[in-house]
């Protein structure tokens, strides 16, 4: 059983016992879905295939350079922990669910202009934005293929709505960059979107191909939601405190692009006057330079404290949601991805 330990600010890497048992517990979790996950990693291999080099070539570039695979793993999770046997419907919908979180990452990284990921370097600064934005369209597609090949309407719906709210999401934090007066409410709203709708779409079709209720998906759908606003709240303290060889993405990334992340807005709402305009212009000129100034005042405002006791309590909610599963490892196992998603360090 693990216990929440409250994190030290500024640097919340994973070197205490408590961190050793979590990274026990998600290698435990890992081992448990390990026969499931090799298909649908044989399953994306199959799916990438495309006779233009270039999309096999990116492709191949991101996939294989690894990736923590939670949300496929979490589609596999909650579909056995509501009965399924390992149908090859569960194992194509995470293959699908991990193609639209990768088409997203091959995005991501050309608007944050971003030129490292899962310790390799971005698929844009090898081969330039253009060919990442559309190989990303590719795997975007693909994965509506594989939808289609499914045959039912109810994943399609899922699908459809989960990509479009992402793209809002991407659009709505847009509208933020730069903008110091970025409140947490909106902050909030952009993450639910962008990150969180994913995880709840892999908690509500492990439901679905389970055969459960729509009250039973609507819960599940909840459950993915509160991970993953727990998950990219994590993601965005990281961004300020991770080692970045353990990320396997550089730091500083989100102040560079002026990106108003939960510890800049606690940071600039409890630091005094003089800190606080520091603050507002680093966010507006999108300046990387001001990292230090930041990583002070958030340190002095126990910015990434809040922030990740925010995390936590998404995290408590997801737990709560699994109460309603019967008792089995599966259902353990998505508690540990709960407690994985704020007290992580990759
Ligand atoms: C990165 O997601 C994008 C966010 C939503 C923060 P992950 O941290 O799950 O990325 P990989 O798949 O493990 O590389
Ligand atoms: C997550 O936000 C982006 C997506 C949902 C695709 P970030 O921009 O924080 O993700 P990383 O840190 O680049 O992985
Ligand atoms: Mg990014
Ligand atoms: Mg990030």
């Amino acid at each position: 059983m693990l216990i929440l330990r409250p994190m030290s600010s500024p640097a919340p890497n994973l070197t205490t016992p408590d961190a050793t048992d979590l990274r026990a517990a998600f290698a435990g979790v890992q081992a448990l879905v390990a026969a499931d996950m090799a298909r649908v990693d044989a399953r994306i291999r199959e799916e990438l295939r495309s006779d233009v080099v270039l999309i096999q070539q990116i492709g191949a570039h991101i996939v294989h350079a690894g990736g923590k695979r939670l949300r496929p793993m979490l589609v596999l999770l909650c579909a056995r922990a509501q009965g399924d046997r390992g149908s090859d419907a569960a194992v194509a919908l995470a293959a699908i669910v991990e193609f639209i979180h990768t088409a997203t990452l091959l995005h991501d990284d050309v608007v944050d202009e971003s030129d490292l990921r899962r310790g390799r370097k971005t698929a844009n600064a090898m081969w330039g934005n253009a060919a990442s934005v559309l190989v990303g369209d590719f795997l975007y597609s693909r994965s509506f293929q594989m939808m289609v090949g499914l045959d039912r309407m109810a994943v399609m719906r899922v699908l459809a709505d989960t990509t479009n709210a992402i793209a809002e999401g991407e659009v709505l934090q847009l509208l933020n960059m730069g903008d110091p007066d970025t409140t947490e409410a909106r902050y909030l709203e952009v993450i639910r979107r962008k990150t969180a709708i994913l995880f709840a779409a892999a908690g509500s079709l492990g439901a679905l191909v389970a055969e459960r209720t729509p009250a039973e998906q609507q819960t599940m759908h909840e459950f993915g939601l509160a991970l993953g606003m727990a998950f990219q709240i994590a993601d965005d303290v990281l961004d300020y405190t991770g080692d970045a060889a353990l990320l396997g993405k550089n730091l500083g990334d989100d102040l560079a692009e002026g990106k108003p992340t939960l510890p800049v807005i606690i940071a600039q709402r409890r630091a005094d006057a003089a800190t606080a305009d520091a603050i507002r212009e680093a966010v507006r000129e999108g300046n990387r330079e001001a990292l230090p100034l930041i990583l002070r005042a958030i340190r002095d405002t126990d910015a990434v404290d809040a922030s990740l006791q925010c995390a936590r309590e998404y995290a408590a909610r997801a737990e709560q949601l699994l109460e309603s599963l019967p008792a089995t490892p599966w259902r353990e196992a998505l508690r540990t991805l709960s407690r994985f998603s704020v007290e992580r360090d990759r």
